[in-house]
């Protein structure tokens, strides 16, 4: 048993220790939010928050979230279903192309702009490098960061 909570509520699940917490969050407690991509810890499809920082879930076992807060894509709208100012730049922007990337790349954007509220350039790489984005996306992710954090984005992050 690992006990902890999701999205602000008390959970307890039954699960060996060393399932990774992407599966707990998929298969025991439905959340499909959160995606697979690769599995060893490079692409950061699977990124959730465990005490606020972004962790990749996919190789990260279940038994490191006991007594801990773990936070997924579905718990960052406010308490009633508002979305946030990052996903309503990403709609803004239309930042998705596939999608499937997105879920990481939004809760990697969300720790960012808590603890940097108005990133440079270099903070936003620095923060969201390790999130691979096959479509190529990179663009429209940085200017939806900016415009989220209320910075006018340069020439070259122009709307597509
Ligand atoms: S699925 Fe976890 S980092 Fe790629
Ligand atoms: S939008 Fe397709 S992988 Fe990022």
């Amino acid at each position: 048993m690992v006990s902890f909570t999701i999205n602000g509520k008390p959970t307890t699940v039954e699960a060996d220790p060393a399932t990774p917490i992407l599966w707990v969050v998929r298969e025991k407690l439905g959340m499909t939010g959160t995606k697979f991509g690769c599995g060893i810890a490079q692409c950061g499809a699977c990124t959730v928050h465990l005490d606020g920082q972004p962790i990749r879930s996919c190789s990260t076992p279940v038994s490191e979230a006991e007594g801990k807060a773990i936070t997924t894509i579905e718990g960052i709208a406010g308490p009633d279903g508002e979305l946030s100012r990052i996903q309503q730049a990403w709609i803004s922007e239309q930042v998705p192309q596939c999608g499937y990337c997105q879920s990481g790349q939004i809760m990697a954007a969300t720790a960012l702009l808590r603890d940097i509220p108005r990133p440079t350039d270099e903070q936003i790489d620095a923060a969201m490098s390790g999130n691979i984005c096959r479509c190529g996306t990179y663009v429209r992710i940085r200017r939806a960061i900016k415009v989220a954090a209320g910075i006018e984005p340069t020439s070259t992050e122009e709307a597509a």
